[in-house]
């Protein structure tokens, strides 16, 4: 059986195009609590405010060294954070986002909130796999929250 890798890495500048690509894509855009449409010069800002905050951290996920999606980290307190995330679209249907959840997890402690639209089941269904619970819900959006 061939080889298969995943691993886990911090963003650089160079990634914008790949994190505007899939940020824009239909089916993103449509489970983003901000549904508009990225211009290129204001995602480029974005990347490097990212980069130099150290309150935020995003992370690639490769699978046999293709990037195959994203999540994104903000301390929201101490201990706290919010986590948003993407699938590379050509990787969807795959459960690979539970794996990607799961390893940027495994070691961390502290409680992590994600905001899901009502409507996101295969968001809804892998964060549930992954232990979180539904904390809040207003106008069609849930927060759910895992403590560890
Ligand atoms: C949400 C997302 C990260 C899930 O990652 P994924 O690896 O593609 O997950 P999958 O779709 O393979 O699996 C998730 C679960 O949803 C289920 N599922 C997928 N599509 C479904 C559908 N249309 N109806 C019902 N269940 C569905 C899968 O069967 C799986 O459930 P299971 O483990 O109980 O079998 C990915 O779809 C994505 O990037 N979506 C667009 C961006 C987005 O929504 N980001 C999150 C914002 S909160």
């Amino acid at each position: 059986m061939t080889k298969k890798t995943f691993h886990l890495r911090e963003i650089s500048y160079d990634d914008w195009e790949i994190l505007l690509e899939w940020r824009n894509e239909k089916e993103t855009r449509n489970n983003s609590i901000n549904s508009n449409i990225i211009q290129e010069d204001e995602h480029k800002d974005f990347i490097k405010k990212i980069i130099k905050d150290s309150e935020k951290n995003q992370f690639i996920f490769e699978y046999n060294e293709k990037p195959v999606g994203t999540i994104r980290e903000d301390l929201l307190g101490e201990d706290q954070f919010e986590l948003s995330y993407t699938i590379n679209p050509k990787y969807r249907g795959m459960k690979i986002g539970q794996i990607m959840m799961h390893l940027y997890l495994i070691e961390r402690k502290g409680s992590f909130f994600c905001e899901v639209k009502e409507k996101n089941i295969p968001s809804i269904k892998m964060i549930e796999k992954l232990g979180f619970k539904l904390f809040k819900k207003d106008n069609q959006i849930n927060l759910y929250k895992l403590d560890k």
